[in-house]
């Protein structure tokens, strides 16, 4: 299975890829904890990246698409991937396509998971996850265990002010990703509000119906 999550900040695009990774046993690319974690080793694509990433910019296409095309080129996603966060632009997306067609191969299925906007800031700012295990918690909507309090991570980027440079950039630069795929007859429209639980149904169920390819 080869498919792509897209959704608004805080849409539950992590929450759901680490659930449906298990299921599915491919590995979960997310371009913002890959970018991330360069940020954390303070390598030059980290160096880069910080800056637009802390004012809810996007990192620049150029330095994005290297970064997630070699990464799918690795041997653990020959079988499948799941993308999340990749592409937010056009140029990701007209490029991921050269990528796999120039690999022999095609995407499944893009996922949207669609949450208004006036939900986001909430979900955004009370999120907390778990560096240790990787697991995205909520303070009110997904509490945390005792035992993993003390060492949370609040994202640099969870403030109100970069939530709403982030919600304008995903209207004006990835929502026009939308169309592409929808052309392509790969797009599924998922509710994501609702509990994670029901929005994880949701997505299963809209699955089902995919074939998936070599
Ligand atoms: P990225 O890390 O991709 O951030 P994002 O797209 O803004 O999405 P989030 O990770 O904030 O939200 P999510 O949809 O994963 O939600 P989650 O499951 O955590 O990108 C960060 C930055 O990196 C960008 O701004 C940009 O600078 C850069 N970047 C990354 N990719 C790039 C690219 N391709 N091109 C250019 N730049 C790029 O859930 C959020 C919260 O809600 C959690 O607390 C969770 O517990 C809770 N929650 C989840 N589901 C539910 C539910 N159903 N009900 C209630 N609460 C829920
Ligand atoms: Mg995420």
């Amino acid at each position: 299975m080869r498919m792509i999550l897209i959704g608004p900040p805080g849409a539950g695009k992590g929450t759901q890829a680490q659930r449906l990774v298990q299921s599915f046993g491919i590995p979960h690319i997310s371009s913002g904890d890959m970018l991330r974690e360069a940020v954390a080793a303070g390598t030059l694509l980290g160096r880069t990246a910080a800056g637009f990433m802390k004012d809810g910019l996007l990192v620049p296409d150029e330095v994005v698409i290297g970064m997630v095309i070699e990464r799918i080129a690795r041997e653990d996603c020959a079988r499948g991937f799941m993308l999340d966060g990749f592409p937010r632009t056009r140029p990701q997306a007209d490029a991921l396509d050269v990528a796999l067609t120039h690999s022999g191969v095609g995407l499944d299925a893009v996922v949207l998971i669609e949450v208004p906007d006036a939900l986001i800031l909430e979900r955004v700012t009370g999120r907390r996850s778990d560096p240790q295990t990787g697991t995205i918690y909520h303070l009110r909507f997904n509490p945390p265990p005792p035992e993993a309090e003390g060492r949370l991570v609040h994202r640099a980027d969870d403030t109100a002010e970069a939530c709403s440079a982030r919600l304008e950039k995903y209207h004006r630069e990835t929502t026009p990703v939308v169309p592409f795929y929808e052309g392509k007859g790969l797009l599924k429209r998922v509710d994501g509000v609702g509990s994670p639980d029901e929005v994880l149904l949701r997505i299963s169920a809209a699955l089902q119906t995919v074939q998936t390819t070599n």
